[in-house]
């Protein structure tokens, strides 16, 4: 595989297991919003390199990813301690699924996330054409504490207030964080908050439907396969390999 090198930007801690960080971009690195790259470092000669999606839009000047922190992970141990002026490796071509083109035309587009599942959405709330197609964006990320709720501020308080794109996020977009392992306002996976219809309930949205539904996956394996169970119990289809279909998924990549 090409690799391309780029510099370290921006390091961001939000908390012990989670960090975000930028990169400079080459104007020829091209993207999708949703897709994922392969990044890492060199160690002892070699390139370490995981699958990370971008949390940037692609009309952004700069790379940003989400990470977890894995002490004894071969990527990330040495990852969490990266500093601004510092190079990365990265993959020359993006890939993924979680990208409109594999999604039927519909009203509303369910984007459902936990932990750094939420990477790829964040590049797909910037993207003025997806606002375009739906009604309506619902952005979901279950964590186990608020303080795993990374990017909150940003969605609820800049996102709204860019000017390229902050009219159409408060006219279309709707975020529903939720906590399963201490008190919060939403509380709950959202395995059972779907499948209860607790979650269109609490977001005034009407209750999921076939027709109108269209859904994005990306989390954990037990998150993925939960929620397929429910969406194909009623009746939604997954899209198969470059084929439309009612949802589309991706595993969260467990970078370690
Ligand atoms: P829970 O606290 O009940 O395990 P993690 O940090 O382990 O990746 O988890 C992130 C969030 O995803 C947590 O809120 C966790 O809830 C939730 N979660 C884990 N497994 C599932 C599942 N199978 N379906 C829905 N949510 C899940």
């Amino acid at each position: 595989m090409a690799y391309i090198t780029e510099t370290i930007t921006y390091v961001k801690h939000w908390n012990e297991r989670l960090f975000s960080f930028r990169t400079t971009r080459k104007p020829t690195f091209r993207f999708k919003n949703g897709h994922f790259v392969m990044i890492g470092i060199e160690v002892e000669g070699k390139p370490l390199m995981r699958a990370y999606s971008i949390v940037s839009a692609n009309y952004e000047e700069e790379l940003e990813f989400f990470s977890i922190k894995v002490p004894d992970g071969p990527l990330t141990s040495r990852l969490q301690s990266i500093k601004v002026g510092d190079k990365l490796m990265l993959s020359e071509k993006s890939t993924g699924t979680l990208v409109t083109d594999y999604t039927f035309p519909g009203k509303n587009l369910w984007l459902i996330s936990t932990g750094t599942g939420l990477a790829p959405f964040m590049s797909i709330i910037k993207d003025p054409e997806v606002y375009e197609q739906f009604d309506k964006v619902i952005l979901t990320h279950g964590v186990r504490y608020s303080a795993c709720l990374a990017y909150h501020n940003f969605i609820t308080k800049e996102l709204p207030n860019i000017e390229y794109i902050g009219d159409l996020v408060k006219e279309k977009l709707l975020y529903y964080p939720t906590v399963t392992r201490e008190p919060s306002k939403n509380v709950g996976r959202l395995t059972d908050l779907l499948k209860s219809g607790k979650l269109a309930k609490d977001l005034g949205m009407p209750e999921v439907n076939i027709e109108d539904d269209r859904f994005m996956l990306c989390g954990s394996e037990a998150l993925i396969k939960d929620m397929c169970k429910i969406l194909d119990d009623k009746g939604f289809v997954a899209a198969k390999k470059r084929t439309q279909g009612h949802y589309v998924l991706e595993n969260a990549f467990v970078a370690k």
